[in-house]
């Protein structure tokens, strides 16, 4: 059950539907197996009770599926989460999805590792509820639990940063990406352009928070103990 709260840029489904061929290309889903293990290295569970929130099109729930985890998908977009049952059907997985919101999804000392894989954490304008997501993650991890935060770092985004990137799929509709940091690399701001033959279609996603991390890394891990 999802609760009623003021909409924001990220409830809005026809923004995965529509940029889905540019966020999840089959290159993404290609890499995920590396991209897994080296978050298994990093994070180094003591158990196979995994919950991947903001789970996307199951990328990383399969992953880790296949690696023999008992997989909770937690992610609010329909669109995506029907996508994440095709796909675990087609790799003859079970995976347990739910259809939550992260500030709202908890489940007292469940799991032995929390994953929040590329970049779905700091989508808030209210720190409030990033922290909300944070007391979740904790509560949901049993005792030693470990979580997992992938995201992009400022000094990983300033050494690739382009503020204008176009790209086109095979069918010809082409992405224009425009992006501005401000408030002294500390926000981001974006702005996403489809263009098809007759239609533009834009997308426009609030200031993201960037993350300062002391080593260049671009994850953050922990164990609750
Ligand atoms: C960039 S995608 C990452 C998907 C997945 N973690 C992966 O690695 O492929 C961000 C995901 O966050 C989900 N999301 C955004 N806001 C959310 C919220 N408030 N609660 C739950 N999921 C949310 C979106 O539906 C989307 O699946």
């Amino acid at each position: 059950m999802m609760r009623n709260r003021k909409r924001e840029w990220f409830d809005d489904d026809s923004f995965w539907r529509e940029l889905y061929p540019f966020m999840f290309p089959e290159k993404r889903f290609a890499s995920t197996s590396q991209e897994v293990d080296q978050a298994l290295k990093l994070a180094k569970p003591q158990g196979k009770r995994a919950l991947d929130l903001c789970c996307g099109p199951g990328r990383c729930s399969i992953a880790l599926a296949r690696r023999g985890f008992a997989v909770t998908g937690v992610d609010r977009t329909r669109y995506l989460l029907a996508q994440a049952r095709c796909r675990a059907k087609a790799a003859r997985v079970r995976i347990e999805w739910v259809r939550a919101d992260m500030r709202d999804f908890v489940r007292p000392g469940a799991f032995d590792l929390v994953l929040s894989m590329f970049t779905s954490f700091g989508y808030f304008d209210d720190k409030r509820e990033d922290l909300a997501v944070l007391r979740n993650m904790f509560a949901s991890l049993r005792p030693g639990g470990t979580f997992f935060i992938d995201v992009l770092g400022k000094e990983c985004l300033a050494r690739i940063f382009q503020p204008t990137k176009s790209d086109t799929l095979p069918d010809g509709t082409r992405l224009v990406q425009r992006h501005e940091v401000f408030d002294d690399w500390t926000r981001i701001r974006n702005e996403w352009i489809l263009l098809r033959k007759w239609a533009c279609e834009e997308f426009q996603v609030p200031p993201h928070g960037l993350f300062r991390t002391g080593t260049e890394g671009s994850h953050g891990s922990g164990r609750f103990c």
